[in-house]
């Protein structure tokens, strides 16, 4: 069967098709890994496992409900340090690559399609590695003062808020909404649109165009938005992409990722001031 699939390819062909680091064969593998990993920290911290357990059914019921794609390979796509959890995305680093703790500070932030919402998780947390025992105070000057964070796939949202509720996380509001859906009477302060602007998932309906457009409608006057874009092995056409923005946002910074994990170097993040 495997075989049949890739027939016209050659054998070397075939085995960089399984084994090239962004193959679904090699990232399940590295899926399975990181699931070793976690199952040795839980071993460390018993009070977590019945979250991992929950967040673990949340996981099998989307692999056998949801239609889209599985980001995460099995496990999960992004980490979350504060509940010992590896992704294949480090979420910790993305946080320091773009100073998101900065230019989050006592602002309104929007989410787009946010996954397991562990960004926003650890935003609200000020990245610190709280337990569920040390709920942080109602208000901590550098964290944001309120976080809405959304996706279109309801056991990811499950994920975020089933995590969110663990920690005693307050001001921060998951939907399950796809972002053709989404609508609020508010602008923020902070729209972050990290790897979300196209997705080959085909649950995105709307044009690189009509996004941007929406998050400029989103966005307060005086407001950023803050872009990563996808891995450079998928982004072909990033000038044209950044292009789009231009019309909607003024460029403030713009660099490529240096640290994380192999899925997160090399992409471009740049931060917005709406135009
Ligand atoms: C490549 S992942 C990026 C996740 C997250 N933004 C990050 O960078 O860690 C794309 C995410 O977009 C979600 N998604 C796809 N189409 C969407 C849509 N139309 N509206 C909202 N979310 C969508 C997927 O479920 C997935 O979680």
């Amino acid at each position: 069967m495997i075989i049949d699939c890739y027939n016209n390819v050659s054998l070397l062909n075939y085995w960089k098709l399984c084994f090239s680091t962004f193959s679904p064969s090699y990232m399940r593998m590295v899926a399975r890994r990181n699931r070793l990993n976690d199952y040795k920290w839980l071993f460390y911290h018993k009070d977590h496992l019945l979250l991992h357990k929950k967040l673990t059914e949340h996981v099998i019921l989307g692999a056998e409900r949801w239609s889209g794609y599985d980001y995460g390979e099995g496990y999960f796509y992004q980490s979350c340090k504060q509940i010992g959890i590896t992704g294949f995305r480090d979420t910790e680093a993305r946080i320091k690559q773009i100073d998101l703790l900065h230019h989050t500070a006592g602002k309104t932030v929007l989410e787009i399609g946010c996954n397991s919402g562990f960004i926003a998780i650890a935003a609200m947390t000020g990245l610190s590695c709280i337990t569920h025992t040390t709920p942080p105070p109602p208000y901590i000057p550098n964290l944001p003062i309120y976080y809405t964070a959304f996706d279109i796939a309801p056991y990811l949202i499950d994920i975020a808020k089933e995590t969110a509720t663990f920690l005693k996380l307050q001001n921060l509001d998951f939907q399950c909404t796809s972002f053709e859906k989404f609508n609020s009477d508010r602008k923020f302060d902070v729209i972050l649109s990290f790897a979300n602007h196209s997705t080959f998932d085909g649950k995105t309906e709307q044009t690189v165009e009509q996004y941007f457009m929406r998050c400029a409608r989103f966005c307060a006057d005086d407001g950023i938005m803050i872009f990563e874009s996808h891995h450079p092995h998928y982004e072909k056409n990033l000038g044209e992409v950044m292009q789009v923005i231009d019309k909607y946002f003024i460029e403030q910074s713009r660099e490529k990722v240096k640290i994380g994990n192999y899925y997160d170097v090399g992409r471009t993040v740049a931060v917005y001031k709406k135009k």
